[in-house]
């Protein structure tokens, strides 16, 4: 058995240390949190309690701990920081020849990124990227579906990113990514993963890209009469308004103290939730806040070859979840992530030996000329999966693989999503960017010259 690989975790938060760091928690024979950075000095200390990490080990920001890294004996850091803060502490931990669990984005902007590229050339990095989706079994199903050649070659690929009213008012109108120039761009921050999917299935990049979309329903312009700027100062429209935010972080969510109502503060009492609601942004009235990110957006690629794919995202879902189809010569798939279900026509008659692709496959009926519909179910259908909460298993899957990886010494041979592999996901979305902005079709590489 391997030494436990030695992390330190940079930004103690969400992503930090309640999905990296809890799996490293639960993983103490494979992993050891040995250093953690974070300013705010509840979270540090919580999670710097929970892993027994040594007090002097303990620093206020990730400049101070690479500064120390060598006195750590560190083989890795997770880089869990806000999006503006990615570049730089992952070209410091490559320059020490540190492995690197990079949090989506790789970067905020076109900018850095080419700053981040060339910066890191000849270095040889190991990084790996949050594309956590790519480790979900859901969607290892669909690649594999597809590159063994069960629809024949593909011509269509078709991803609705369903973000859900609740999840899209708490990230992007009150929280974090609610601004282009604090963050990212919605097709940024909330979509690279769905891009690098597209990336991942279509197996080359695309030619060209057209995007279109606004901000047609978060500002002011659609407040009601008297809306205060915080739901619980008194809204006259209360009791009608989908967004009221008492409804959902103190009713709705009354048993979780974790995401997302660990965000609006330490005290997640029933008191201390209304008391954050009061004036803290997670009770902000969506329609005063300054986000200025799209709420829907859709866009279009072509790839060489003649393969097209489409991405809708859109703010005004019920359920949280990505649905999608992608049609081939041969046959065509479909399924739904939030609950695992996959179904497959082939066009072609039986039999057709998929037993491989999953231990429940049926086939449920016949199609409309007889051919064949299978359907299986990738990953059981419980709350835990549901895509906010863990990316339907993709996130300890990565968090594992990432340990392997960095234990066994074959880093390329273990991650998926290296830099490499995630870099085209990031200039697909800006240029849809790009594309939403100025009204035109981009050509693949004009952002890069
Ligand atoms: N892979 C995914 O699917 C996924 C999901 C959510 C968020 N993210 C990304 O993960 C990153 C972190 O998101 P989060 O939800 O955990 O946000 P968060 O705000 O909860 O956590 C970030 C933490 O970094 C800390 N921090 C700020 N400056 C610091 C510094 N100089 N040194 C050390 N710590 C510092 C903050 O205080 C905060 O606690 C973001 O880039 C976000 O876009 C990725």
């Amino acid at each position: 058995m391997p030494d436990p690989v030695r992390v330190a975790v940079l930004g103690a938060g969400g992503r930090g240390a309640q999905t990296y760091g809890r799996w490293f928690l639960e993983n103490p024979g494979r992993s050891r949190v040995v250093a953690v950075a974070e300013p705010l000095d509840h979270r540090r200390d919580t999670f710097a309690d929970r892993a027994g990490v040594l007090p002097e080990n303990r620093y206020a920001s990730w400049r101070g701990l690479m500064a120390d890294s060598a006195g750590l004996g560190l083989d890795a850091v997770v880089v869990a920081l806000p999006d503006e803060d990615h570049v730089e502490p992952t070209v410091a931990a490559a320059e020490r020849g540190l492995a690197v669990l990079l949090e989506k984005p790789i970067a905020p902007d076109r900018a850095s990124l080419l700053d981040l590229e060339e910066r890191l050339s000849g270095l040889k990095p190991r990084i790996a990227v949050a594309h956590v989706l790519r480790e979900a079994p859901f969607w290892r199903s669909v690649r594999q579906a597809v590159s063994s050649g069960t629809i024949g070659d593909p011509v269509t690929i078709r991803i609705e990113e369903n973000i859900g009213f609740w999840h899209f008012a708490h990230s992007y109108v009150r929280g974090n990514w609610r601004r282009t120039d604090t963050s990212s761009p919605m097709v940024l921050a909330k979509t690279c993963h769905d891009l690098d999917i597209i990336r991942w299935l279509a197996e080359r990049a695309p030619e060209r890209v057209s995007s279109m979309g606004s901000l047609v329903h978060f500002h002011s312009g659609n407040a009601p009469e008297g809306a205060p700027t915080h739901c619980a100062k008194g809204c006259p429209a209360a009791d009608t308004c989908p967004f009221h935010a008492p409804r959902y972080y103190a009713e709705a969510l009354a048993d979780v103290d974790g995401w997302p109502v660990a965000l609006l503060g330490p005290d997640v009492s029933p008191q201390g939730r209304m008391a954050a609601l009061e004036d803290g942004p997670y009770g902000r009235c969506v329609y005063r806040s300054d986000n200025d990110v799209a709420d829907h957006q859709q866009t279009v690629f072509s790839f060489p070859g003649g393969l097209t794919a489409s991405l809708t995202t859109s703010a005004f879902t019920g359920a949280n979840t990505r649905t999608f189809q992608i049609t081939g010569s041969r046959g065509e798939l479909s399924g739904r992530m939030e609950s695992g279900e996959l179904r497959l026509e082939s066009f072609a008659p039986g039999p057709h030996d998929l037993s491989r692709l999953g231990e429940d496959m049926r086939v449920s009926a016949n199609g409309p000329l007889g051919h064949p519909v299978h359907e299986w179910n990738a990953v059981p259908s419980s709350s835990e999966a549901a895509d906010h909460r863990g990316h339907a298993g993709g996130d300890d899957a990565l968090t594992e693989r990432f340990v392997d990886a960095v234990a066994s010494g074959d880093f390329e041979g273990h991650v998926a999503t290296t830099l490499e592999a995630s870099l085209d996901s990031h200039w697909m979305a800006l240029a849809a960017e790009h594309s939403r902005l100025t009204d035109r079709t981009l050509a693949w590489g004009e952002l890069r010259t």
